[in-house]
């Protein structure tokens, strides 16, 4: 009868008499046995790691990757990034012909159904969406609970998860059609929700959906109309604006979709596994680096500065926001796009002089060797923000603005997920660090660091809505 690394040589040689060269041999030194792990797509499984043992009740080995900076977590034929010559595409299509042919919903199809819609198919779906852009009149209640001056991106994330509550069919996840009515409703109701959450911040009246407008330009709508019978935004700022949406709409698998398939991973209803991802949008390492760039060109505030901040970057005392990427090592294309939308926003709107300090930044950046070293090339937030305060839109709204069009590709996402049969709840290992097998001991009989855990006693610092 074989021993197990009698089969396991026996398979190495069988691969490679058969010339099979897709694997890994692997010696394992503290044993001298190797291993045979097939090679498919550029990966090996991890779980292929599991038969590398040192004895037979041994685990087996893992793989180690925090941030899962070298770790497929999926397969998925949404979007492809080829980070080292900036390309982008959606289902095939490059982001620079979708952004120059296409629009924001028909983009969203592309992600959700895989294909460009054909003409009655994107009038049923621009119908179903605008016809599903109300949201229930208890949530406006749940706003007036915000303070004042909450921040939009809690008020949206909150705002989504309620949802939820108002669509319990949306757990039936396997149904097909609850599936597309959750797409259409979360597509639909997140600028509504989105607008209510600037409105909110500015006390005004909430401005209803109008269904004679399209897709951005509604959304501006509800967040500009005052007293006038309709509100309807110059063209030039509603087609910046979709262009904007189609190039925010999806990123493989960023932080934030990671979270939704992780929290969708557990069969929850979809609006709750997307508003996981907003609130992984919200950090500044994710979405939240448009409004951090606004902040940062502000506290340079001439380009005269400039040299002083690079230098403070280059200490660590500051982060070049908007800078960077985990798979980008070269210009991210969204940005080259950005920049040429900028001048029909200028235009059409009052010049923004924060956009002078910002191009003398990339220059003065990508003309030395700490950033281009690094890799460090402006990402997909360095510009838009500049955009979004020409069009008046607060530094707080920009990654609110950003969470619009990306509830299209988590959507497109959590389904891809949910129809992958490899799909199981994630739920990853650890390497153990603590302490074992301590027994308990009586709180008279402890002791240890004097210090209290937590900071000192602090008094509120705001006065509270009404003090
Ligand atoms: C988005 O993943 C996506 O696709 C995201 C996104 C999407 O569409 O979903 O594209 C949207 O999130 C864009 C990124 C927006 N974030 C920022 O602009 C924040 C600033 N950027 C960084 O924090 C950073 O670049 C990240 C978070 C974007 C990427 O970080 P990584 O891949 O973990 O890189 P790293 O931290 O390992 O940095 C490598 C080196 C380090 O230097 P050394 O320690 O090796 O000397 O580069 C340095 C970092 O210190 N570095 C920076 C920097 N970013 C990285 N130094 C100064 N300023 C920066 N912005």
């Amino acid at each position: 009868m074989a021993t197990e690394q009698q089969t396991q040589d026996t398979n190495a040689a069988d691969a490679a008499s058969a010339g099979n060269t897709e694997t890994l041999t692997v010696t394992d030194n503290r044993t001298g046995k190797t291993y045979e792990l097939p090679i498919e797509d550029g990966t090996v499984k991890g779980m292929d790691l599991r038969q590398i043992k040192v004895s037979e009740d041994d685990f087996g080995l893992m793989s180690y990757d925090p941030a899962f900076t070298n770790t497929a977590s999926c397969r998925s034929s949404v979007t492809y990034i080829d980070g080292e010559a900036g390309i982008l595409e959606h289902r095939g299509y490059s982001i620079e012909q979708l952004c120059e042919r296409s629009t924001f919903l028909e983009v969203a199809y592309l992600l959700i159904f895989g294909e460009l819609p054909t003409g009655p198919q994107l009038d049923r779906w621009t119908f179903d969406i605008t016809h599903h852009t109300y949201v229930h009149e208890d949530l406006k209640q749940f706003f007036e609970g915000f303070r004042y001056d909450a921040h939009p991106m809690g008020m949206l994330l909150a705002g989504v998860g309620a949802l939820s509550t108002f669509y319990p069919d949306a757990k039936q996840i396997d149904d097909p059609e609850e599936r597309y009515m959750s797409a259409v409703r979360l597509i639909a109701k997140v600028p509504t929700l989105a607008a209510f959450s600037y409105r909110h911040n500015m006390g005004f009246p909430y401005a209803y959906p109008d269904n004679d407008l399209n897709f951005s330009e509604n959304f501006l709508s509800m967040m500009f109309k005052k007293t006038e019978a309709k509100h309807v935004p110059k063209a030039a700022l509603s087609r910046a604006l979709d262009v904007l949406f189609i190039l925010h709409a999806d990123h493989e698998q960023n932080c934030s979709t990671n979270a939704v398939r992780g929290v969708g991973s557990s069969d929850v209803d979809p609006y709750s596994a997307v508003a996981a991802g907003v609130a992984a949008l919200y950090g500044p390492l994710h979405g939240g680096a448009n409004e951090a760039v606004l902040k940062m060109l502000r506290r340079i505030e001439s380009p005269d500065n400039i040299p002083a901040f690079l230098e403070r970057v280059k200490e660590r005392g500051e982060k070049l926001m908007g800078f960077g990427h985990r798979v980008y090592k070269n210009y991210d294309p969204r940005a080259r796009i950005i920049q040429q939308h900028m001048d029909e926003v200028f235009e059409a709107t009052e010049y923004n002089p924060l956009v002078e300090i910002a191009r003398e930044l990339e220059k003065r950046a990508l003309d030395d060797d700490y950033f281009t070293s690094r890799k460090l090339y402006p990402n997909v937030d360095f510009y838009s923000g500049i955009i979004y305060e020409a069009m008046e839109i607060p530094a707080n709204m920009f990654t609110v603005i950003f969470a619009i069009p990306r509830t299209a590709g988590w959507v497109a996402q959590w389904m891809e997920m949910h129809e992958d049969p490899a799909t199981k709840i994630a739920r990853p290992r650890q390497i153990y660090t603590g302490a074992r097998e301590r027994d308990y001991v009586a709180i008279d009989d402890r002791d240890g660091p004097e210090k209290i855990v937590g900071p000192p006693a602090r008094r509120p610092k705001r006065p509270r809505r009404g003090a």
